[in-house]
């Protein structure tokens, strides 16, 4: 399943992505807007628990999310102020890494690191801020469904059909949750009309 986030207020923020007088300040701080709509969409489905908690009529039952069966995994670089996005916003997930770096020339991603925790029985959700061919994506579904998840979300900002296509006949079975798809890759597998490199835009490194 593919979602996408239509609504005036995240074009209007894809949009302020997309300009390029937006600085890496103002970049992340918008990639942490758009997770957290993200991240009401995804668990929007998801089970309650009731919990004991001391309110101000004294102690009363409350629904809460278990928090502790959730992980979060960044696909560094760009990934990264997501991850920090779903864990301000519920802090007792747990955080897992995966750095990955997609050759220029053959458009291949690569792992080069990986620190997840134990995913066994657990949501995991991969942020991404980008969905290019895909293959990134999937090599990052791949190593999660190594370690036991139950279940598999993805979180992007920014996808084209080509890569959704991918992940999607790769891996049906998970739910895909993205701001805004757009037209194409281009011939070097940029994302057309796109936002530039999401990792450069967030960390100022315009000659990578
Ligand atoms: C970008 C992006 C994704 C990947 C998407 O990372 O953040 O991880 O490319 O491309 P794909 O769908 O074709 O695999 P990049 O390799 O530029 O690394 P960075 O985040 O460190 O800039």
């Amino acid at each position: 399943m593919i979602r996408e986030l239509s609504n005036p207020v995240v074009k209007t923020l894809i949009s302020s992505l997309r300009n390029s007088d937006t600085d890496a300040l103002r970049f992340r701080h918008i990639v942490k807007e758009i997770t957290k709509l993200l991240l009401y969409e995804a668990l929007q489905n998801s089970v309650f628990l009731s919990r004991k908690i001391q309110t101000w009529r004294g102690e009363e039952l409350h629904e809460v999310l278990d928090e502790p069966s959730f992980v979060v995994v960044t696909v560094l670089r760009a990934g990264m102020p997501m991850l920090e996005s779903v864990m301000e916003t519920l802090p007792k997930i747990t955080g897992g890494f995966l750095a990955m770096k997609r050759d220029e020339v053959t458009h291949k991603s690569k792992l080069y690191y990986d620190r997840l925790p134990d995913c066994q029985g657990k949501t995991v959700l991969i942020v991404d801020v980008m969905l290019a061919t895909g293959g990134s994506l999937c090599d990052a579904i791949d190593v999660v469904k190594q370690k036991g998840a139950k279940e598999i979300l993805s979180l992007n900002i920014i996808g084209a059909p080509e890569g959704l296509e991918n992940v999607q006949s790769s891996h049906p079975e998970v739910n895909i949750f993205i701001s805004q798809i757009d037209e194409k890759l281009n011939e070097n597998k940029f994302i057309i009309p796109g936002l530039g490199d999401a990792g450069d835009r967030e960390y100022n490194t315009p000659e990578n």
